[in-house]
């Protein structure tokens, strides 16, 4: 690691507006949690900067929702997503909230900067919804309508969330204020627009092929290829590239600091990006640093971490900002993480499926590791490349095979074997680091490259690899045995001094990952809290062949670290595990319950009639007589009809759901006006009424028993 470099990690400001669920943890915030805790110990200057997102339609939409002011609604979810963080471990330098003054003034400047630059900002009015009611100009969010594309009667002004599509509210068919429910007007406004389409060039080059300022700023081929993919197809999208207006007519936001813009604020995605600046600037003054040494100049290692959906705002739009502002430094990096699934589906908030990150906190109050438990099944089945799914069933799996059956069980055998045999202390081996580690060390190197990489889940396995040859070197040289026969043989020695050195290794190694368990076994070392550089001081001493743990140091009393959760059926642990699956099967039964009602599968109602429409059909009772199916027509019965006055043949469409047999005898109303046609050749004279269920079943209409056949239905 390039320990003189300044670096700058950030998370994606998550919206001050809702609860966080498992999703996000797994997206944005875990990766970069394990990234910068892997930095600080390797000794690098690190700021590790997040923050609430606290203005756009998206907090006055929910504060208009439950009815209270929108500064209400960002206290609240500012205060609760921010300890949350804290309880899970997030380890943020600083969690700022761009609702303050220092952020408002640094997105001000940075707007009127762009002003006085010339050219990279210019004044257009365009014609947009306006609520006549209201008296106010709305955002996307506040326009719903019908998606052109899929029909969706619930489309917002900027996209459909049933097919997908990004709209713009024109777009909408039948368009409606969701302030007034009207349909709104359209009114000019002047907004200011952001030249993207002036910076198509050199993001190509600098996507494709890292290069910037014509020199080399990163390899390209160190992105990941779902990140670079986005971006080319956006890149070559003739309309990725067009103006973007970064203004709003909003009364919730940071003001146009121009004399011209009453009423008008920063696009929330504009002041957002611009937040990671000020809260490092926040951190900076809190902590007597320099913000600027890690903004600006060649010695900054900016690296944003972020969900697939925020893609192309962190590697285009917000780096031609960086750009055309002239003073900072661009991203090396954007190892964006695609979805997390929970149990098989999206999370949904409304449907009830899923968990929230306070949530879990809450409910597994009294499961013990709860937080690094959480912390480790994530990382398992992290989505670095690929959408994965979270299943309760795999995280007791990775909580017993990895974290108890293999990590722990390791830990505690070596503790407990030093403590048994040698009174607690690091017995003195023959030979420094023996040779025998040379296997873990190179493991440790392969770690080290795969969290360097943005390769978690990889560098998550070598750690349980590590510690599965720990548990093999062990068993194979099973010094129990030899002690038997010779107590005070030095391979004894030798094996409980390598493998200490192996428990010693795995403290520091698995601290970015589950950083309460590294706690845990530091303690059970008796050695000091990890402190920065640690690790790097730990990969030196594996070179120079050094102990990580001196002979003669006095390790603590063994404790179980993590006790299997499926080992007994009454574990309360168990029954935590339970009753978060027993939630998501209330919420398929309830969805179950919901389908024969749906809207979907009842067909919508037809236009109205008048009674003389009705009064046209003459619908009767009737007997089928026979049946009898048609050659080559899979889906004919040829029926005879008792129409009272007469028989009729009648062919009917029913054969896949009724053998000849079984409509035999069968009251019915039949539409004996219905003009003859000829089907398959035979002329059917009239037709048989019949429901249809949601699944396509179909059933007779009658009378009932006992009518006589011919009767008229009115
Ligand atoms: O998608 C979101 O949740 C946004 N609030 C992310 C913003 S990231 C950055 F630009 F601040
Ligand atoms: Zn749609």
């Amino acid at each position: 690691m390039d320990t003189s470099k300044k670096y700058l990690i950030t998370s994606a400001l998550p919206y001050a507006n809702g609860e966080l669920h498992l999703g996000h943890l797994a997206g944005a915030y875990l990766p970069a949690d394990i990234y910068v805790r892997y930095l600080r110990l390797r000794g690098c200057d690190v700021a590790f900067i997040c923050g609430s997102d606290e203005h756009g339609a998206a907090i006055t939409m929910r504060a208009k929702k439950e009815g209270v002011s929108p500064q209400a609604i960002i206290d609240k979810y500012h205060t609760l997503n921010k300890e949350t963080f804290q309880k899970l471990g997030i380890s943020f330098d600083y969690y700022h909230r761009t609702s303050v003054p220092l952020h408002h003034e640094t997105s001000q400047d940075f707007f009127k900067k762009l002003i006085d630059k010339g050219g990279e900002l210019e004044e257009r009015t365009t014609e947009q919804y306006y609520d006549e009611d209201y008296d106010q100009f709305l955002a996307d969010r506040y326009i719903t309508g019908e998606c052109p594309k899929c029909g969706n009667p619930e489309a917002y002004g900027d996209q459909c969330e049933r097919c997908g599509s990004s709209l713009s509210p024109t777009e909408l068919i039948n368009p409606k204020s969701v302030l007034s429910g009207k349909t709104p007007v359209l009114k000019p406004t002047k907004h200011w627009y952001f030249r993207l389409d002036k910076h198509g060039d050199w993001l190509r080059d600098w996507i494709e092929n890292g290069i910037l300022d014509g020199q080399q700023h990163h390899d390209p081929k160190a992105w990941k290829k779902h990140v670079v993919g986005q971006c080319l197809s956006w890149l070559n999208d003739g309309e990725g590239l067009l103006p973007r207006a970064i203004t709003r007519d909003l009364d919730w936001g940071i003001p146009v600091p121009l004399p011209n813009a009453k009423g008008k604020v920063l696009y929330v995605w504009f002041d957002a990006p611009i937040g990671y600046i000020s809260s490092t600037k926040q951190w900076a003054i809190e902590n007597n640093k320099n913000w600027e040494e890690y903004w600006k100049g060649g010695n900054v290692h900016l690296v944003h971490f972020i969900g697939k959906d925020n893609i192309v705002f962190h590697c285009i739009v917000f780096p031609a900002m960086l750009k055309a502002h002239g003073e900072f430094a661009l991203p090396v990096n954007v190892p964006a993480n695609q979805f997390l699934n929970f149990e098989g589906q999206k999370f949904s908030k409304s449907k009830g499926w899923g968990i929230e990150q306070h949530q879990y906190l809450e409910e597994f109050a009294d499961f013990p590791n709860k937080e690094d438990a959480l912390r480790w099944a994530l990382i398992r089945n992290m989505p670095e490349n690929k959408d994965s799914d979270f299943k309760w069933d795999e995280f007791v799996d990775f909580y017993d095979k990895d974290l108890a059956d293999n990590l722990g069980n390791f830990i505690n055998r070596v503790v407990t074997l030093t403590n048994s045999y040698f009174g607690g202390a690091v017995p003195a081996a023959e030979i420094g680091l023996s040779s025998k580690l040379d296997v873990v060390s190179t493991l440790a190197k392969s770690l080290a490259q795969d969290i360097e990489g943005f390769n978690f889940k990889s560098a998550a396995s070598i750690l349980m690899e590590i510690s599965s040859w720990g548990n093999q070197y062990l068993q194979d040289t099973a010094p129990w045995a030899i002690r038997k026969s010779d107590p005070e043989s030095p391979v004894i020695k030798e094996c409980i001094f390598n493998a200490l050195q192996i428990v010693t290794l795995l403290s520091a190694l698995c601290e970015p990952f589950i950083p309460f368990t590294s706690l845990k076994i530091r303690g059970l070392l008796n050695l000091p809290v990890l402190k920065n550089g640690d690790m790097e001081e730990v990969f030196e001493k594996l070179e120079m062949g050094e102990a990580l743990l001196p002979i003669g140091h006095q390790v603590g009393a063994p404790e179980i670290l993590f006790a299997k959760i499926n080992d007994r059926k009454e574990d309360s642990r168990l029954k935590i595990i339970e009753r978060q699956k027993a939630k998501l099967e209330a919420v398929i039964t309830e969805e179950a319950s919901k389908q024969p009602s749906n809207h979907s599968t009842i067909q919508p109602l037809k236009e109205a009639i008048q009674y003389d429409d009705f009064a046209k059909l003459d619908i009767r009772t009737a007997t089928i007589l026979t049946a009898e199916p048609i050659p080559k027509a899979d889906k004919l019965l040829k029926l005879t009809v008792d129409l009272g006055l007469e028989k009729r043949t009648v062919v009917s469409g029913i054969a896949e759901h009724f053998k000849p047999e079984e409509v035999v005898g069968k009251k019915v109303l039949l539409l004996a006006n219905l003009a003859p046609r000829k089907l398959r050749g035979v002329e059917s004279q009239g037709m048989i009424l019949m429901a249809e269920d949601a699944d396509g079943k179909l059933g007779f209409v009658n009378a009932g028993e006992g009518w006589e056949n011919g009767l008229v239905v009115k």
